[in-house]
């Protein structure tokens, strides 16, 4: 098939990337010349573990390229993928579909024969439908279809989520649009990953209620971790617990700072909304929002105690900046409120990350990056682990405090055991237990 992506975001550039592997002729379209140009010369913008390898790959075999030209992408297209960004819009909350729509108009002027136009990006219920209006308002004659595909892809497992998915949700109106959707993920549906076909307005709410869902699930285990810390109860051992019930099961059952990213934060907000505009608010997603923004403070909180309330002019080291490992973003991620906080309570905050350095730079002043954590915990008085990045899973505990003025760590991601880390001479406080 001939398919055109618009946008080369996280989604719009992993999911061509992805179809240009299953066979299909990919052209991705973005409207900023330096990034087309970046990607043109082979070029990743993004970290995304095995999208590098697999971007050469398809280019050199001639099925992906990269354009400024949507106009001539989308005349050739079997199937016009709409993957830009749909950011909170600031003030209300509310998904903003200005890129959306914009893509919609300028799509439809650009048609050529039976198209099926495919929004991926994670939009409102009823913005598929908007988008048939808007493209039948500007081009009458369009011969052309709309599908709902929202993506379920993770950040740092991309890849393998693209290519080995629980389900693929497609919404369509006719049968006609599910021959051509059948046809584009006929490579998935020979692995038997299950095709879930169903309305617009289904598949708009599944994306949006899978994440609301998810962010909510995190959100339990870490207010049960808080009452762990006053009980005596492990919040390891209750999760593990929780999760062998297997209408729980044991994924994102992990306590920590509270989620971060370019999705939770942004989904639940927006489903927020969805729900007070149609009077039907959603009152457990508003008090998830709440808590996990709460949340990133009572972290804060939890350092200074550690500190015994006196972070002034002491050197504390942050071990990972980014929302999540494996990835480079740092959207919303739990530094962005924790790390100011120490700067600003004039902590001499030392910073590494595997990857966030490049983003890290811009969002986090007044911070000293180094290159690996014995380095930023040299003479430091306290050690905060914030991402579980691999690199920090296995430090050698008795070393780290060996060059530590004062060995003090705030584990919020629960990598070491409480009482190796004692051992090693630690006062040592984590999530729950
Ligand atoms: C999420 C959804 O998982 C994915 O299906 C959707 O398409 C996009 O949003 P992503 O935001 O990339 O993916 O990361 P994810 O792995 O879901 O983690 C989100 C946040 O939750 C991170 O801040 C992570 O640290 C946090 N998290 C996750 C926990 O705190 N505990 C957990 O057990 C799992």
């Amino acid at each position: 098939m001939q398919l055109t992506m618009i946008g080369t975001g996280y989604v719009g550039l992993v999911s061509g990337v992805c179809f240009s592997d299953f066979g299909h002729d990919v052209t991705c379209v973005d409207k900023l010349p330096e990034k087309i140009d970046a990607l043109q010369r082979g070029e990743v913008p993004i970290y995304e573990p095995g999208l590098e390898d697999m971007m050469t790959k398809n280019v050199a075999n001639g099925r992906l390229g990269f354009t400024l030209d949507l106009k001539d992408a989308v005349g050739t297209a079997d199937a016009v993928f709409i993957a830009v960004g749909t950011p909170t819009r600031r003030g209300d909350g509310h998904a903003d579909l200005t890129y959306v729509y914009d893509a919609a108009r300028e799509i439809a002027h650009a048609l050529k024969g039976y198209t099926v136009i495919v929004t991926k990006s994670t939009v409102p219920v009823g913005t598929n439908r908007e988008v048939e209006r808007i493209i039948r308002a500007e081009n009458p004659d369009a011969d052309f279809d709309v599908s709902s595909n929202p993506e379920f892809l993770r950040e740092g497992a991309a890849i393998e989520d693209f290519m080995r998915p629980d389900r693929v949700v497609v919404g369509i109106e006719n049968e006609r649009t599910r021959d051509v959707m059948a046809k584009i993920y006929r490579p998935l549906a020979l692995r038997e990953a299950p095709i879930v076909y169903t309305d617009l307005e289904s598949a708009e709410m599944i994306k949006y209620a899978a994440n609301a869902f998810l962010a909510t699930k995190i959100t339990f285990i870490n207010e049960i971790a808080n009452l762990c810390e006053k009980v005596g109860a492990n919040i390891q051992s209750v999760a593990k617990g929780m999760g062998m019930d297997n209408r729980i099961g044991g994924k994102f059952l992990h306590a920590g700072p509270g989620y971060g990213g370019s999705c939770f934060p942004k989904d639940t907000k927006a489903l927020a909304r969805i729900g007070q505009e149609h009077a039907s608010p959603i009152k457990i997603i508003e008090q998830v929002i709440d808590i996990n923004d709460d949340r990133k403070r009572q972290m804060t909180d939890k350092i200074m105690y550690l500190c015994d309330d006196k972070v002034k002019g002491k050197k504390v080291a942050i071990l990972g900046v980014t929302f999540k490992p494996n990835t480079d973003d740092m959207r919303d991620s739990p530094s962005l409120t924790i790390v100011p906080a120490l700067v600003g309570a004039g902590a001499d905050v030392h910073v590494v990350d595997p990857q966030g350095r490049k983003e890290g730079e811009e969002l986090l002043p007044s911070v000293t990056w180094a290159d690996d954590p014995y380095e930023a915990a040299a003479g430091a008085e306290a050690i905060v682990i914030l991402t579980e990045w691999n690199e920090f899973r296995a430090l050698d505990l008795i070393r780290l405090a060996s060059v530590m003025k004062d060995p003090k760590m705030a584990d919020l991601r629960n990598i070491y055991d409480p009482i190796e880390a004692k051992e090693a001479g630690f006062d040592y406080i984590s999530v729950g237990r």
